[in-house]
């Protein structure tokens, strides 16, 4: 099927929107959905046995070929809720002294920002975020920045596989590679990456990876998972603490308390999806496209695209034009315009000292979705 309008007929999306933003909550195909719904019926139709018989072999069975996808072992991988529920479940298990230091990038995304801020007040970490060059001009500068900041405390490096507000694809492996010649143990928050990026979690040689389904893998909301070498799974523990603690990394993040396994079973229906189209043929139709748009827009603008190509994915930061105040407020106030007055969905958010329209490309997108922004965007932003 080719893509763009054809194949927005296979999702659920309102056909009147410009939908610029696959990169927030993705968005889930009408026949993943299905087969969604099937699996709701099946755990309503005799919940004990799907629950009490079913449920442990169906759940390793769907993070089998989850891990496949992966390039990694089933028994290192396992479903959680979201990317903020695998960030925490490792934060949280690790053990840190007052003083010691977790080593972050300033494009870290807030949430989890969140969770190292409760372990600064919790158990008096520090954290350390290394100021990414912005724009950026290429991976040499981010490694030297990274670089500058491990110290004698760093006990952490966590990096972002794919930077929220700037959709930067960072040099994991490079950044990996450092930490680990320092001794020092490396968490991936990779919730962009599955589906977006070509992936093979074990190679870049992290002690963690939490990735998301929801986004770029065409699951339900609700599908995320945490990968672990085998060596860095002990004392990990899920958010919820439940029956299958004490059983090992799966028996303890598979069951946490009574909830709707829809998401996690239909995860091998998004891979399917994905792999109907062609996972490469669709990440590099979508990298095109989105970088081409980028550039178009920002022509249009008269401003710049954040990054190069080459650090870029289906999701690219073009500058807003106009001097609007790069807070946050003021760019949840423009994506509400957008979407109010034009019917446009991009979020815009700041980074350094200007705001920048995150634009994402997915199957669905055409090029007449961007010139609505282009058009769009500089009537709002006019006299700012
Ligand atoms: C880098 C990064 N980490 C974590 C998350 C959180 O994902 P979720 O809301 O699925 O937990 C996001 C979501 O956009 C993200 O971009």
């Amino acid at each position: 099927m080719p893509f763009g309008h054809p194949m927005r007929a296979l999702f659920a999306l309102d056909p009147d929107i410009a939908f610029l933003n696959n990169g927030s909550f993705g968005a889930c195909p009408l026949r993943v959905l299905e087969v969604q719904d099937a699996i709701r019926r099946e755990m309503e139709r005799q919940p004990v046995a799907f629950f009490a018989d079913a449920a442990p072999g169906r759940i390793r069975e769907a993070a089998g070929v989850l891990a496949r996808f992966l390039g990694a072992a089933p028994e290192d991988t396992v479903f959680v809720e979201n990317a903020t529920a695998g960030m925490n479940a490792v934060l949280r298990s690790l053990s840190f002294a007052p003083g010691d230091e977790v080593l972050t990038t300033d494009h870290v995304y807030g949430a989890v920002r969140n969770v190292l801020a409760h372990l600064e007040a919790r158990a008096g970490i520090r954290v350390v975020e290394a100021p990414l060059p912005w724009p950026a001009r290429g991976e040499d500068e981010v490694v030297a920045a990274v670089e500058a900041g491990f110290g004698p405390r760093t006990r952490l490096l966590l990096v972002d596989h794919v930077a929220s507000r700037s959709a930067l694809v960072l040099p994991v492996a490079r950044l990996v590679a450092l930490a680990r010649a320092r001794g020092v143990p490396v968490l991936v928050d990779g919730a962009h990456a599955p589906g977006l990026l070509a992936l093979d979690v074990p190679a870049l040689g992290a002690d963690w990876y939490v990735g998301n389904c929801h986004k770029w893998l065409f699951a339900p909301k609700g599908a995320a998972f945490l990968w672990a070498r085998r060596e860095a799974q002990a004392g990990l523990v899920p958010g919820v603490v439940s029956h299958g603690h004490g059983g090992g990394f799966a028996a303890s993040f598979d069951w946490v308390g009574t909830r709707d396994l829809s998401s996690w079973l239909a995860v091998p229906a998004g891979i399917a999806f994905l792999e109907g189209i062609g996972a490469e043929r669709l990440r590099a139709r979508n990298h095109a496209l989105a970088l081409a748009m980028a550039e178009t827009l920002a022509a249009a603008w008269g401003t710049e695209v954040g990054a190069p190509r080459s650090m870029l994915s289906a999701m690219a930061p073009v500058r807003v034009p106009g001097a609007p105040e790069a807070s946050w407020e003021a760019g949840r106030a423009l994506r509400r315009r957008l979407w109010q007055e034009h019917r446009v969905e991009v979020p815009v958010m700041p980074v350094g000292d200007a705001l920048w329209a995150r634009i994402s490309a997915q199957a669905f997108n055409v090029p007449q979705d961007y010139r609505r922004l282009a058009s769009a965007l500089p009537a709002l932003t006019a006299g700012a």
